[in-house]
């Protein structure tokens, strides 16, 4: 399909998980994408294995100069920036009496600070283009609702969800539309380590959080990163223009709202 045929895409932490899910998808749909990552090995990797229609690109979320120099990049590799989704983020969890002031910073900049920061180059690069563009944000369940042991990484999606809602008022007089996808559990390296930290926090054996979560989740399973790709197509999609600062939950049925 062609949904996106003509359209540029810069995607942050899309090295792997649900990034180069997102990267293929739009690659499919005829767009062509630059794969933003901290982990240039990683960026390069996908990139040569997705084809010629994406460039790996250096970024790390944290940094002006590096978010400065990576929307040069891709804009000087593809010409433009039409789709902009901040995926990258990290996770983290402790009990509240050992949460650390310094990790607790680390996780803001990545998951809040680099959202705020990546969006406001892209959507400066944007305005000055004239380009009615889409950006999209990941979210979570977890920004939804607090979690005992959680609650420094819930907190950063909380913050996801209300910078979507800002941004998308502020952005859709420029004609840019900002919006966001709630995930629940979906399998991959990030789910690798929420499972290991469970397993060092509450003592369960390795894999016993993910069967637990996966079994709670009313459609019957974790997600696979390829079970969000439809929504983060139709939100950049022409389909999708008149939808503003809203969150979508697409979680196999966990979340209502
Ligand atoms: N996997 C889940 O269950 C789940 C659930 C809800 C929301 N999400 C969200 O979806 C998004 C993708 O999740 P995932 O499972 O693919 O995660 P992942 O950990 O597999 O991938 C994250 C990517 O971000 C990159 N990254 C980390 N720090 C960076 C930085 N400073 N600058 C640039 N890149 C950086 C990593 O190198 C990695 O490639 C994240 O925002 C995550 O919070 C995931």
């Amino acid at each position: 399909m062609t949904r996106l045929a003509g359209k540029t895409a810069l995607i942050t932490g899309a090295a792997r998980g649900i990034g180069r899910a997102f990267a293929s998808a739009y690659l499919a749909e005829g767009a062509r994408v630059a794969i933003a990552d901290i982990d240039r090995a990683g960026a390069d990797a996908a990139a040569a294995a997705l084809g010629p229609a994406c460039v790996a690109v250096e970024m790390d979320v944290t940094s002006q100069t590096s978010i400065d120099s990576a929307v040069a990049e891709t804009v000087s590799a593809l010409g433009r920036i039409d789709i902009l989704i901040n995926n990258a983020a990290i996770f983290t969890a402790a009990p509240l009496v050992d949460i650390d002031r310094a990790e607790t910073a680390r996780v803001f900049d990545v998951n809040v600070h680099g959202t705020l920061f990546t969006t406001q180059a892209v959507a400066r690069h944007m305005i000055a283009e004239g380009i009615q563009g889409r950006i999209i944000n990941m979210a979570s369940q977890a920004g939804r609702r607090g979690e005992s042991l959680v609650a420094v990484y819930c907190a950063t999606k909380a913050a996801v969800i209300s910078l979507t809602q800002s941004m998308g008022l502020n952005l859709i007089g420029h004609g840019i539309n900002v919006n966001a996808i709630a995930p629940g559990v979906v399998d991959g390296a990030h789910w690798d380590g929420v499972d290991a930290a469970f397993a060092r926090l509450e003592g369960k054996p390795p894999g016993q959080k993910k069967a637990e979560v996966g079994a709670a989740v009313p459609f019957g399973r974790m997600g696979v990163a390829e079970d969000l790709t439809g929504m983060a197509i139709f939100l950049a999609s022409d389909e999708a223009r008149y939808i503003v600062a809203q969150c979508y939950n697409v979680d196999g049925g966990q979340w209502m709202s």
